[in-house]
């Protein structure tokens, strides 16, 4: 039997789902019940009956998951893959923060550790932040740890004041406007779709900002045939999949997530297995951050 059979008749076996972000590698998004972005995935975990799940991501998608359904098994195949943003915020320093701006409404990106959740009003990923911002009655607003989604969210709610923390994707930080630049002297028409983890300099020259789910079904939508794809390079699977006829521009060296890259196939069938690498939460932190999960989950409703 296949590699790929086998992950097929375990998943089966053991009743398990198996979720992939897109930007795994192309071959793990193609074995996943289902494939999205941050908060689509969040949800299929949370409202999914099956109570083992395979989170082909990195840790705070599949610790966001656990803290939501405790009860349920959830693996991360690749142990070690971690967000470098995710770790740019620590708890004490944002407690620190808070009694500096205390009528703030304290907002943080999912990508963070459970730690910094517990200690935050509500969590966001990139589709639902200004939605979930706009129906909060604070005017100052602490956000963390994303200075570029933050400053986004910042430029979309001028009436809001933002304490914005210095953290940044790595991966996304790699372009520059120059890269964009380029390929539009050859390209003139391409429209330049960016993440907002994106600096602000790349996002004030590209044609449309928006989450990995949003970038793919704006390109699917809109009837040019060319576009630059500012974020990283595993949405170009599903890209290219819905989209056969049009062409897509990488800027720069392709941007490549180290951390999103280390699941495998192997890493998969692996923790199937033997129900390996699960992901667990000590009580305290869980039900500190909970709030935060499930104030997104209802504000995105
Ligand atoms: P989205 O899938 O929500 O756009 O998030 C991108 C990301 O960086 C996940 O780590
Ligand atoms: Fe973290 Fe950036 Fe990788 Fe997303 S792309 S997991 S934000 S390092």
């Amino acid at each position: 039997m296949s590699l790929l059979e086998n992950i097929i008749k375990l998943k089966k076996e053991k009743k398990a789902l198996i979720l992939a972000h897109y930007y795994q590698r192309p071959e793990v998004q193609d074995i996943a019940d289902y494939v999205g972005d941050s908060y689509y995935l969040s949800k299929i975990a949370k409202d999914s009956p099956e109570q083992i799940i395979v989170f082909c991501g990195v840790r705070f998608m599949a610790e966001s998951a656990k803290i939501l359904s405790p009860e349920k098994t959830i693996l991360l195949p690749a142990l070690d893959a971690g967000c470098p943003m995710a770790d740019m915020a620590d708890g004490e320093a944002l407690l620190e923060l808070k009694k500096e701006h205390p009528n703030a409404a304290v907002v943080c990106y999912i990508n963070s550790t459970a730690e910094v959740k517990a200690h935050c009003d509500v969590s966001v990923t990139s589709s639902n932040a200004v939605k979930i911002l706009r129906k909060l009655d604070k005017d100052e607003i602490i956000f963390l740890p994303d200075k570029n989604l933050g400053s986004y969210l910042a430029e979309q709610m001028p009436d809001k004041k933002f304490i914005l923390w210095p953290g940044f994707c790595i991966t996304h930080r790699k372009v520059n406007p120059s890269h964009i630049l380029d390929i539009k002297r050859i390209k003139p028409e391409a429209l330049a779709l960016a993440h907002p983890e994106c600096e602000k300099e790349v996002r004030d020259i590209s044609d449309f900002i928006g989450s990995t789910s949003e970038i793919i079904e704006y390109a699917t939508n809109n009837s040019s045939r060319d576009f630059i794809i500012v974020t990283e390079q595993g949405v170009l699977h599903e890209l290219k999949k819905r989209n056969p006829s049009k062409n897509f521009y990488t800027p720069g060296s392709t941007m490549t997530c180290v951390n999103m890259k280390k699941t495998t196939l192997e890493d998969v069938y692996e923790c199937l297995l033997d129900l390996s690498n699960s992901i667990e939460v000590d009580e305290e932190t869980r039900v500190g951050a909970l709030n935060s999960l499930v104030n997104m989950h209802n504000y995105a409703r």
